[in-house]
């Protein structure tokens, strides 16, 4: 209770009320007319899908799925065994909505379709990089899972064409942050809204409404083991950077490194590089929703040459982009150190 006499709120605050990611999402869904009741369906999916992927990613040590299972995917990246328990726990929960047309994921080389579209119904496509940054897991450091949903295109032919919708397209986004705690982070198109799930009660309590990235931060997040393969003007900006008391970060997570962009500003690149000359993070599973939700915070998202990233045609599921993201100063610093010669 509160001085007044009223019940205190989650979070112990009074001015403050109790929203769960449940309730969010109804209430969004009231102002997305298109979108039926479908759309709920869908992100309580990846809700609990989130929940179960956290419990594992936890136990993982105990229950010994860590490490790879030997094979590669589509990528031609060693599979670990969570990205593969962790797309299993997504195609099953997304699975058993009626909802979802097709879903994409980066650990399948085709997209799976779930239900044809003849009854008329609205439906959507679900892509998803079910464990982003795998590699993170033998050593307990941050890992994600990544969503972006389109609408799906009737007139298209086929699965794949229904698919290959520019980023600006994306009805909806978000990631999930496996960290020293699991948050939620997602967009609907109107601003960028972040759960923490409460173990206690197991939901996802709403933290914050309408974050906004800061616009200049003087950090930095790039490979830097792969500087001297990085075109010319990203050694540019390194040694601009460098010589103007910028900070480094880089947990090798996207999710991770883009989380904390989100809150403290900054900025992220994934250059082209000799050995991934398209650069190595996916369009459509890693690249679009993270570009989609820094704009929708106030920030910007771009790829070569000097293009948004939502503005990109797609023209595979599964291909490649370079990125630079965060804070809207910070991204031009970049930019503008691309542009010299
Ligand atoms: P994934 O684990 O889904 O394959 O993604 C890994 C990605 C991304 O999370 C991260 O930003 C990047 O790979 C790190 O790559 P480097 O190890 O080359 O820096
Ligand atoms: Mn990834
Ligand atoms: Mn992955």
């Amino acid at each position: 209770m509160n001085s007044a006499g009223e019940p205190l709120t989650h979070s112990g605050r009074d001015d403050v009320r109790i929203m769960t990611l449940q309730a969010h999402i109804l209430e969004e869904q009231a102002h997305q007319p298109l979108a039926g009741g479908t759309f709920s369906w869908i992100l309580s999916a990846l809700s609990i899908s989130a929940k179960i992927i956290a419990d594992k990613v936890r136990r993982a040590r105990l229950e010994n799925v860590l490490g790879s299972i030997g094979t590669e995917n589509i990528q031609g990246e060693v599979q670990q065994k969570l990205d593969v328990i962790a797309n299993e726990v997504l195609l099953r929960t997304l699975g058993g909505r009626e909802g979802v047309a097709i879903v994409a994921s980066e650990e399948n080389e085709e997209p799976v379709i779930l239900r044809d579209n003849k009854d008329g119904d609205r439906r959507y496509c679900v892509l998803f990089d079910p464990l982003d940054g795998s590699s993170n897991l033998d050593v307990c450091g941050g890992v994600g899972t990544i969503f972006s949903i389109l609408a799906h295109d009737r007139r298209a032919d086929n699965a794949q064409a229904s698919l290959l919708q520019a980023g600006s397209r994306q009805v909806a986004a978000g990631y999930v942050l496996y960290g020293s705690s699991t948050v939620f982070v997602l967009t609907f198109g109107k601003g960028v809204d972040m759960f923490v799930l409460d173990p206690g009660i197991g939901a996802f309590m709403r933290v914050e409404q309408g974050l906004k990235i800061p616009r200049h931060s003087k950090s930095y997040s790039v490979n830097e083991g792969n500087r001297r393969s990085f075109p010319a003007g990203y050694q540019r900006y390194l040694d601009w950077a460098q010589s103007n008391d910028y900070s480094s970060r880089y947990a090798g997570a996207m999710v991770a490194d883009v989380h904390r962009i989100l809150l403290k500003g900054g900025v992220f690149m994934y250059p082209p590089t000799k050995k991934a000359p398209q650069g190595k993070l996916r369009l459509m599973y890693e690249a679009n929703p993270m570009a989609m939700i820094i704009e929708q915070a106030g920030g910007k998202a771009m790829t070569e040459p000097n293009q948004r990233v939502l503005d990109v045609q797609p023209r595979d599921i599964h291909q490649r982009t370079a990125v630079i993201l965060g804070s809207a100063d910070e991204v031009d610093n970049v930019i503008a150190h691309l542009a010299t010669h």
